[in-house]
């Protein structure tokens, strides 16, 4: 710890370290969220909200909603970005994301983000967005050209460097497909604290350790290719989307020797399946052909059924206090108002664009 310090030379390190002076023995923080597109399935479980449940005891963890970034690709439904905020926050709350420890919010919400987002905007260049993998891939999935292109859309990666960097977050727990724009983030953290004073930290990436959980027909998992099995799913929905989901193609007969790559409920099974010794037993048999599909299929059922219980039974709980719910809201955005118009008082004074002399003048 204390060589940790005494190798502190640069004054970034040193600045940054007498501003958090205060909040030595305070938490970090973390910064992490989801685009309100619709309700949460079991892929997001197991990539990203066990781990939030589990980080929220050691960090102070802030929940983004991120309902900006809905717009760069379903503008012409905005109305029912209103009831998948709530399908979110109802998911978050139902895994057990608790807002005593957490802070859950609403990114447009938090205007100081929008403030950030404009003053980022002029330390980084197009040709540098344009670079970003994710935008890329996200521009051939929308289907959308340079010439169709929407302005917020190119600059959603620095709207979610405000994200992170409003609330000064030292981690951002994250999929392999946000790796560029945590890494875009570093850089505009870095190039703020050179080009005025330092004021942000330069924060983290913390990759999930689970690999992505394909969808029921081995497609990446997502709303809109129907391949989901949602938190919400009745025990009916999950039976129906079990029974079709890919197994093993080239087996034709229960007796014929499985194999368990690319096969989907196998998957499901290492991810829900607790008791390591039935996996093991389970995985023997339908490699020797001594198992059935639907045997498997049957179990796979029984075992997400009972996992999605006691998520549902709470989801009811929560729906029915729609009051808690905003209350919840409120003051997450509050707090989040709060650390954002602190961050923003730093980085307009290191900007000089806090003007006391006009403005603190009584
Ligand atoms: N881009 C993220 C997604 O599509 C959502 C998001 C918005 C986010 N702001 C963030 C994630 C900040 C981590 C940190 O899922």
């Amino acid at each position: 710890m204390i060589q940790g310090k005494m190798r502190l030379t640069s004054t970034r390190t040193l600045a940054y370290y007498w501003g958090m002076e205060k909040s030595t023995n305070k938490k970090k923080r973390i910064l992490t969220g989801d685009r309100p597109t619709g309700p949460l399935h079991i892929g997001h479980y197991v990539g990203s909200l066990a781990n939030r449940v589990k980080l929220q005891d050691e960090y102070d963890c802030f929940f983004i909603i991120a309902d900006y970034q809905v717009l760069t690709d379903h503008l012409s439904d905005t109305k029912l970005i209103e009831g998948n905020i709530r399908e979110i926050v109802l998911d978050w709350l139902s895994v057990g994301l608790d807002p005593e420890k957490s802070t859950f919010f609403i990114q447009s919400r938090v205007p100081q983000i929008a403030e950030l987002t404009m003053y980022f905007s002029m330390i980084v260049s197009i040709p540098e967005v344009q670079r970003n993998p994710t935008v890329k891939e996200e521009m051939k999935a929308a289907k959308i050209g340079n010439k169709e292109m929407s302005y917020g859309f190119l600059g959603y990666p620095i709207s979610q460097a405000a994200d992170i960097l409003c609330v000064r977050a030292d981690l951002v727990p994250a999929g392999e497909d946000q790796l560029p724009h945590i890494e875009h983030t570093r850089e505009i953290a870095r190039r703020f604290n050179r080009l005025f004073t330092p004021v942000f930290p330069e924060p983290k990436a913390l990759l999930g350790s689970f690999p992505r959980l394909p969808g029921i027909d081995g497609q990446k998992m997502s709303k809109s290719r129907n391949n989901a099995i949602f938190l919400k799913d009745s025990p009916d929905e999950v039976k129906k989307k079990i029974m079709r989901a890919y197994t093993d193609p080239t087996r034709v007969h229960a007796t014929d020797p499985g194999h368990l790559k690319g096969n989907i409920v196998f998957d499901y099974l290492d991810a829900f399946l607790t008791d390591k010794e039935e996996l093991a037993d389970w995985k023997k048999k339908y490699k020797k052909g001594q198992v059935g599909d639907v045997m498997v299929k049957n179990r796979l059922i029984e075992i997400l059924s009972a996992f999605l219980a006691p998520i549902q039974e709470r989801r009811k709980t929560f729906a029915a206090k729609p009051k808690m719910v905003s209350e919840i809201m409120q003051s997450g955005i509050a707090r989040a108002s709060r650390e954002a118009e602190t961050t923003l008082q730093k980085a307009r004074g290191a900007m000089h664009m806090d003007y006391p002399s006009i403005l603190s003048l009584k």
